[in-house]
């Protein structure tokens, strides 16, 4: 029986726009017998080369604009994966569920929290849509691991959660300035608005939200080049420690979250890692080590972490050798799945759906909580509404 077909418009083709197409590229790779993606629409501002990119490697597209407008007046699209610069993501975001077009937005959702408050406003007014924020890392299977653990209730009483994601790239000051190092384009929260849903995601899909945000915030790199070479100033934080506590709602007891988003991190390209450390047990996971997941169990006063090196083992079951290694395409993919899975009729839910749009507006309040908390020297105590 021939598979439904969700048709996508593409809004962005930079980055993770051509992540999104391949994923969508390669869907036999799961063994799945749900929804395939099509991609049938895409738009940028102006980029030629991105274009013909997309346009020599998938048949299906229809639509080719520089007008995202038009994708969401198109009849033949009936979901936008929305990749663009986060000053855009508001009225962006707004008017494709306006449209009627289920959305897989881009994180941070808004590039501040007024912002992300409108886009929920939106997803509220449209609730026979699906709407999800991307996020790939927990898709890896030791971050799979980690959720296992949680799931089953492994770690005891919490003491201490550790998530990060670090960068090393701007390590090099001569690279040049681009709109993610600009307040107005990429927003105040600097890094924290580039990387902070990534490690906020399994956290607040656990219930750990926060009470309490202590932040220490930094720009190291205060000039970059320009395009034509000139030293401008280079405004955004480069990277943010943030330490929040909360409960735990399985026993009611408190513990604390450490955060670090860091562009400048020494020997790091793109990490990202949480560790877990309990009573009875403690997990850890690193992208760094894609195929090592450490355990901990507490028996008396002996410790010993134990590395176990693990598959592809992932929720939607695929074809990849059950000895091979994943990787951020594999992620992105499962993710996809995910999101692609809430098509289903009447099928169980997805062990692990894309982040909700309610997990979004946390993510925000844990970032603005901590620029006021940079400013202020203070801890900020977080309301719970
Ligand atoms: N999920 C992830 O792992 C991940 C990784 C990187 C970036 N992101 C997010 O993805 C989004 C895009 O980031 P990117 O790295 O792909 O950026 P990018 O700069 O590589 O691409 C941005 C794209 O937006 C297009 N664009 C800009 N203004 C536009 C307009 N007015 N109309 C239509 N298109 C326009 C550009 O032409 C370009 O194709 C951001 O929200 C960013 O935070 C997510």
């Amino acid at each position: 029986m021939p598979r439904e077909k969700i048709n996508f418009g593409i809004i962005g083709l930079g980055l993770m726009g051509k992540e999104f197409a391949s994923a969508a590229a390669r869907w036999c790779h799961l063994l799945d017998d749900g929804p395939v993606p099509v991609v049938r629409g895409i738009c940028n501002r102006s980029n030629e080369w991105d274009r013909q990119w997309f346009t020599a490697n998938f048949p299906d597209i229809e639509i080719v604009t520089g007008n995202y407008r038009e994708l969401l007046e198109d009849h033949r699209i009936d979901a936008i994966y929305c990749a663009v610069p986060h000053n855009l993501h508001e009225e962006y975001y707004i008017n494709i569920l306006q449209a009627g077009k289920h959305l897989l937005g881009e994180k941070p959702f808004g590039i501040d929290l007024e912002a992300n408050k409108k886009i929920l406003e939106a997803t509220r007014e449209h609730p026979g849509l699906i709407v999800r924020c991307s996020s790939e890392f927990a898709y890896y299977p030791g971050a799979r691991r980690i959720i296992d653990w949680l799931n089953e209730q492994k770690y005891g009483r919490l003491m201490e959660v550790r998530c990060g994601f670090h960068h090393a790239s701007d390590m090099d000051l001569d690279k040049p300035i681009n709109w993610k190092r600009m307040v107005d384009i990429n927003g105040e929260y600097g890094c924290m608005g580039d990387l902070g849903f990534h490690i906020h995601f399994i956290p607040l899909r656990f219930g750990w939200y926060p009470e309490s945000v202590l932040a220490s915030l930094q720009n190291i790199a205060t000039e970059r080049p320009s395009g034509d070479g000139t030293l401008v100033p280079c405004e955004t934080w480069d990277n943010a420690t943030v330490i929040t506590e909360s409960t735990d709602p399985l026993n009611g007891m408190p513990f604390s979250i450490q955060y670090e988003t860091k562009r400048m991190a020494p020997g790091q390209t793109n990490t990202w890692f949480i560790e877990i450390y309990g009573t009875k047990g403690s997990a850890r996971y690193s992208t760094h080590e894609p195929k090592a997941f450490y355990t901990l169990e507490t028996r008396g006063r002996e410790q010993g972490w134990t590395r176990t090196d693990i598959g592809p083992d992932s929720f939607i079951p695929s074809i990849t050798g059950s000895i091979f290694e994943s990787g951020f395409s594999d992620s992105m993919l499962q993710m996809l799945g995910a999101f692609l899975w809430e098509f289903k009729k009447d099928a169980a839910a997805h062990p692990f759906p894309a982040g909700h749009p309610e997990e979004t507006h946390w993510s925000h309040k844990i970032m603005t909580a901590a620029l006021e908390s940079h400013k202020t020297g203070n801890k900020i105590i977080i309301k719970k509404s």
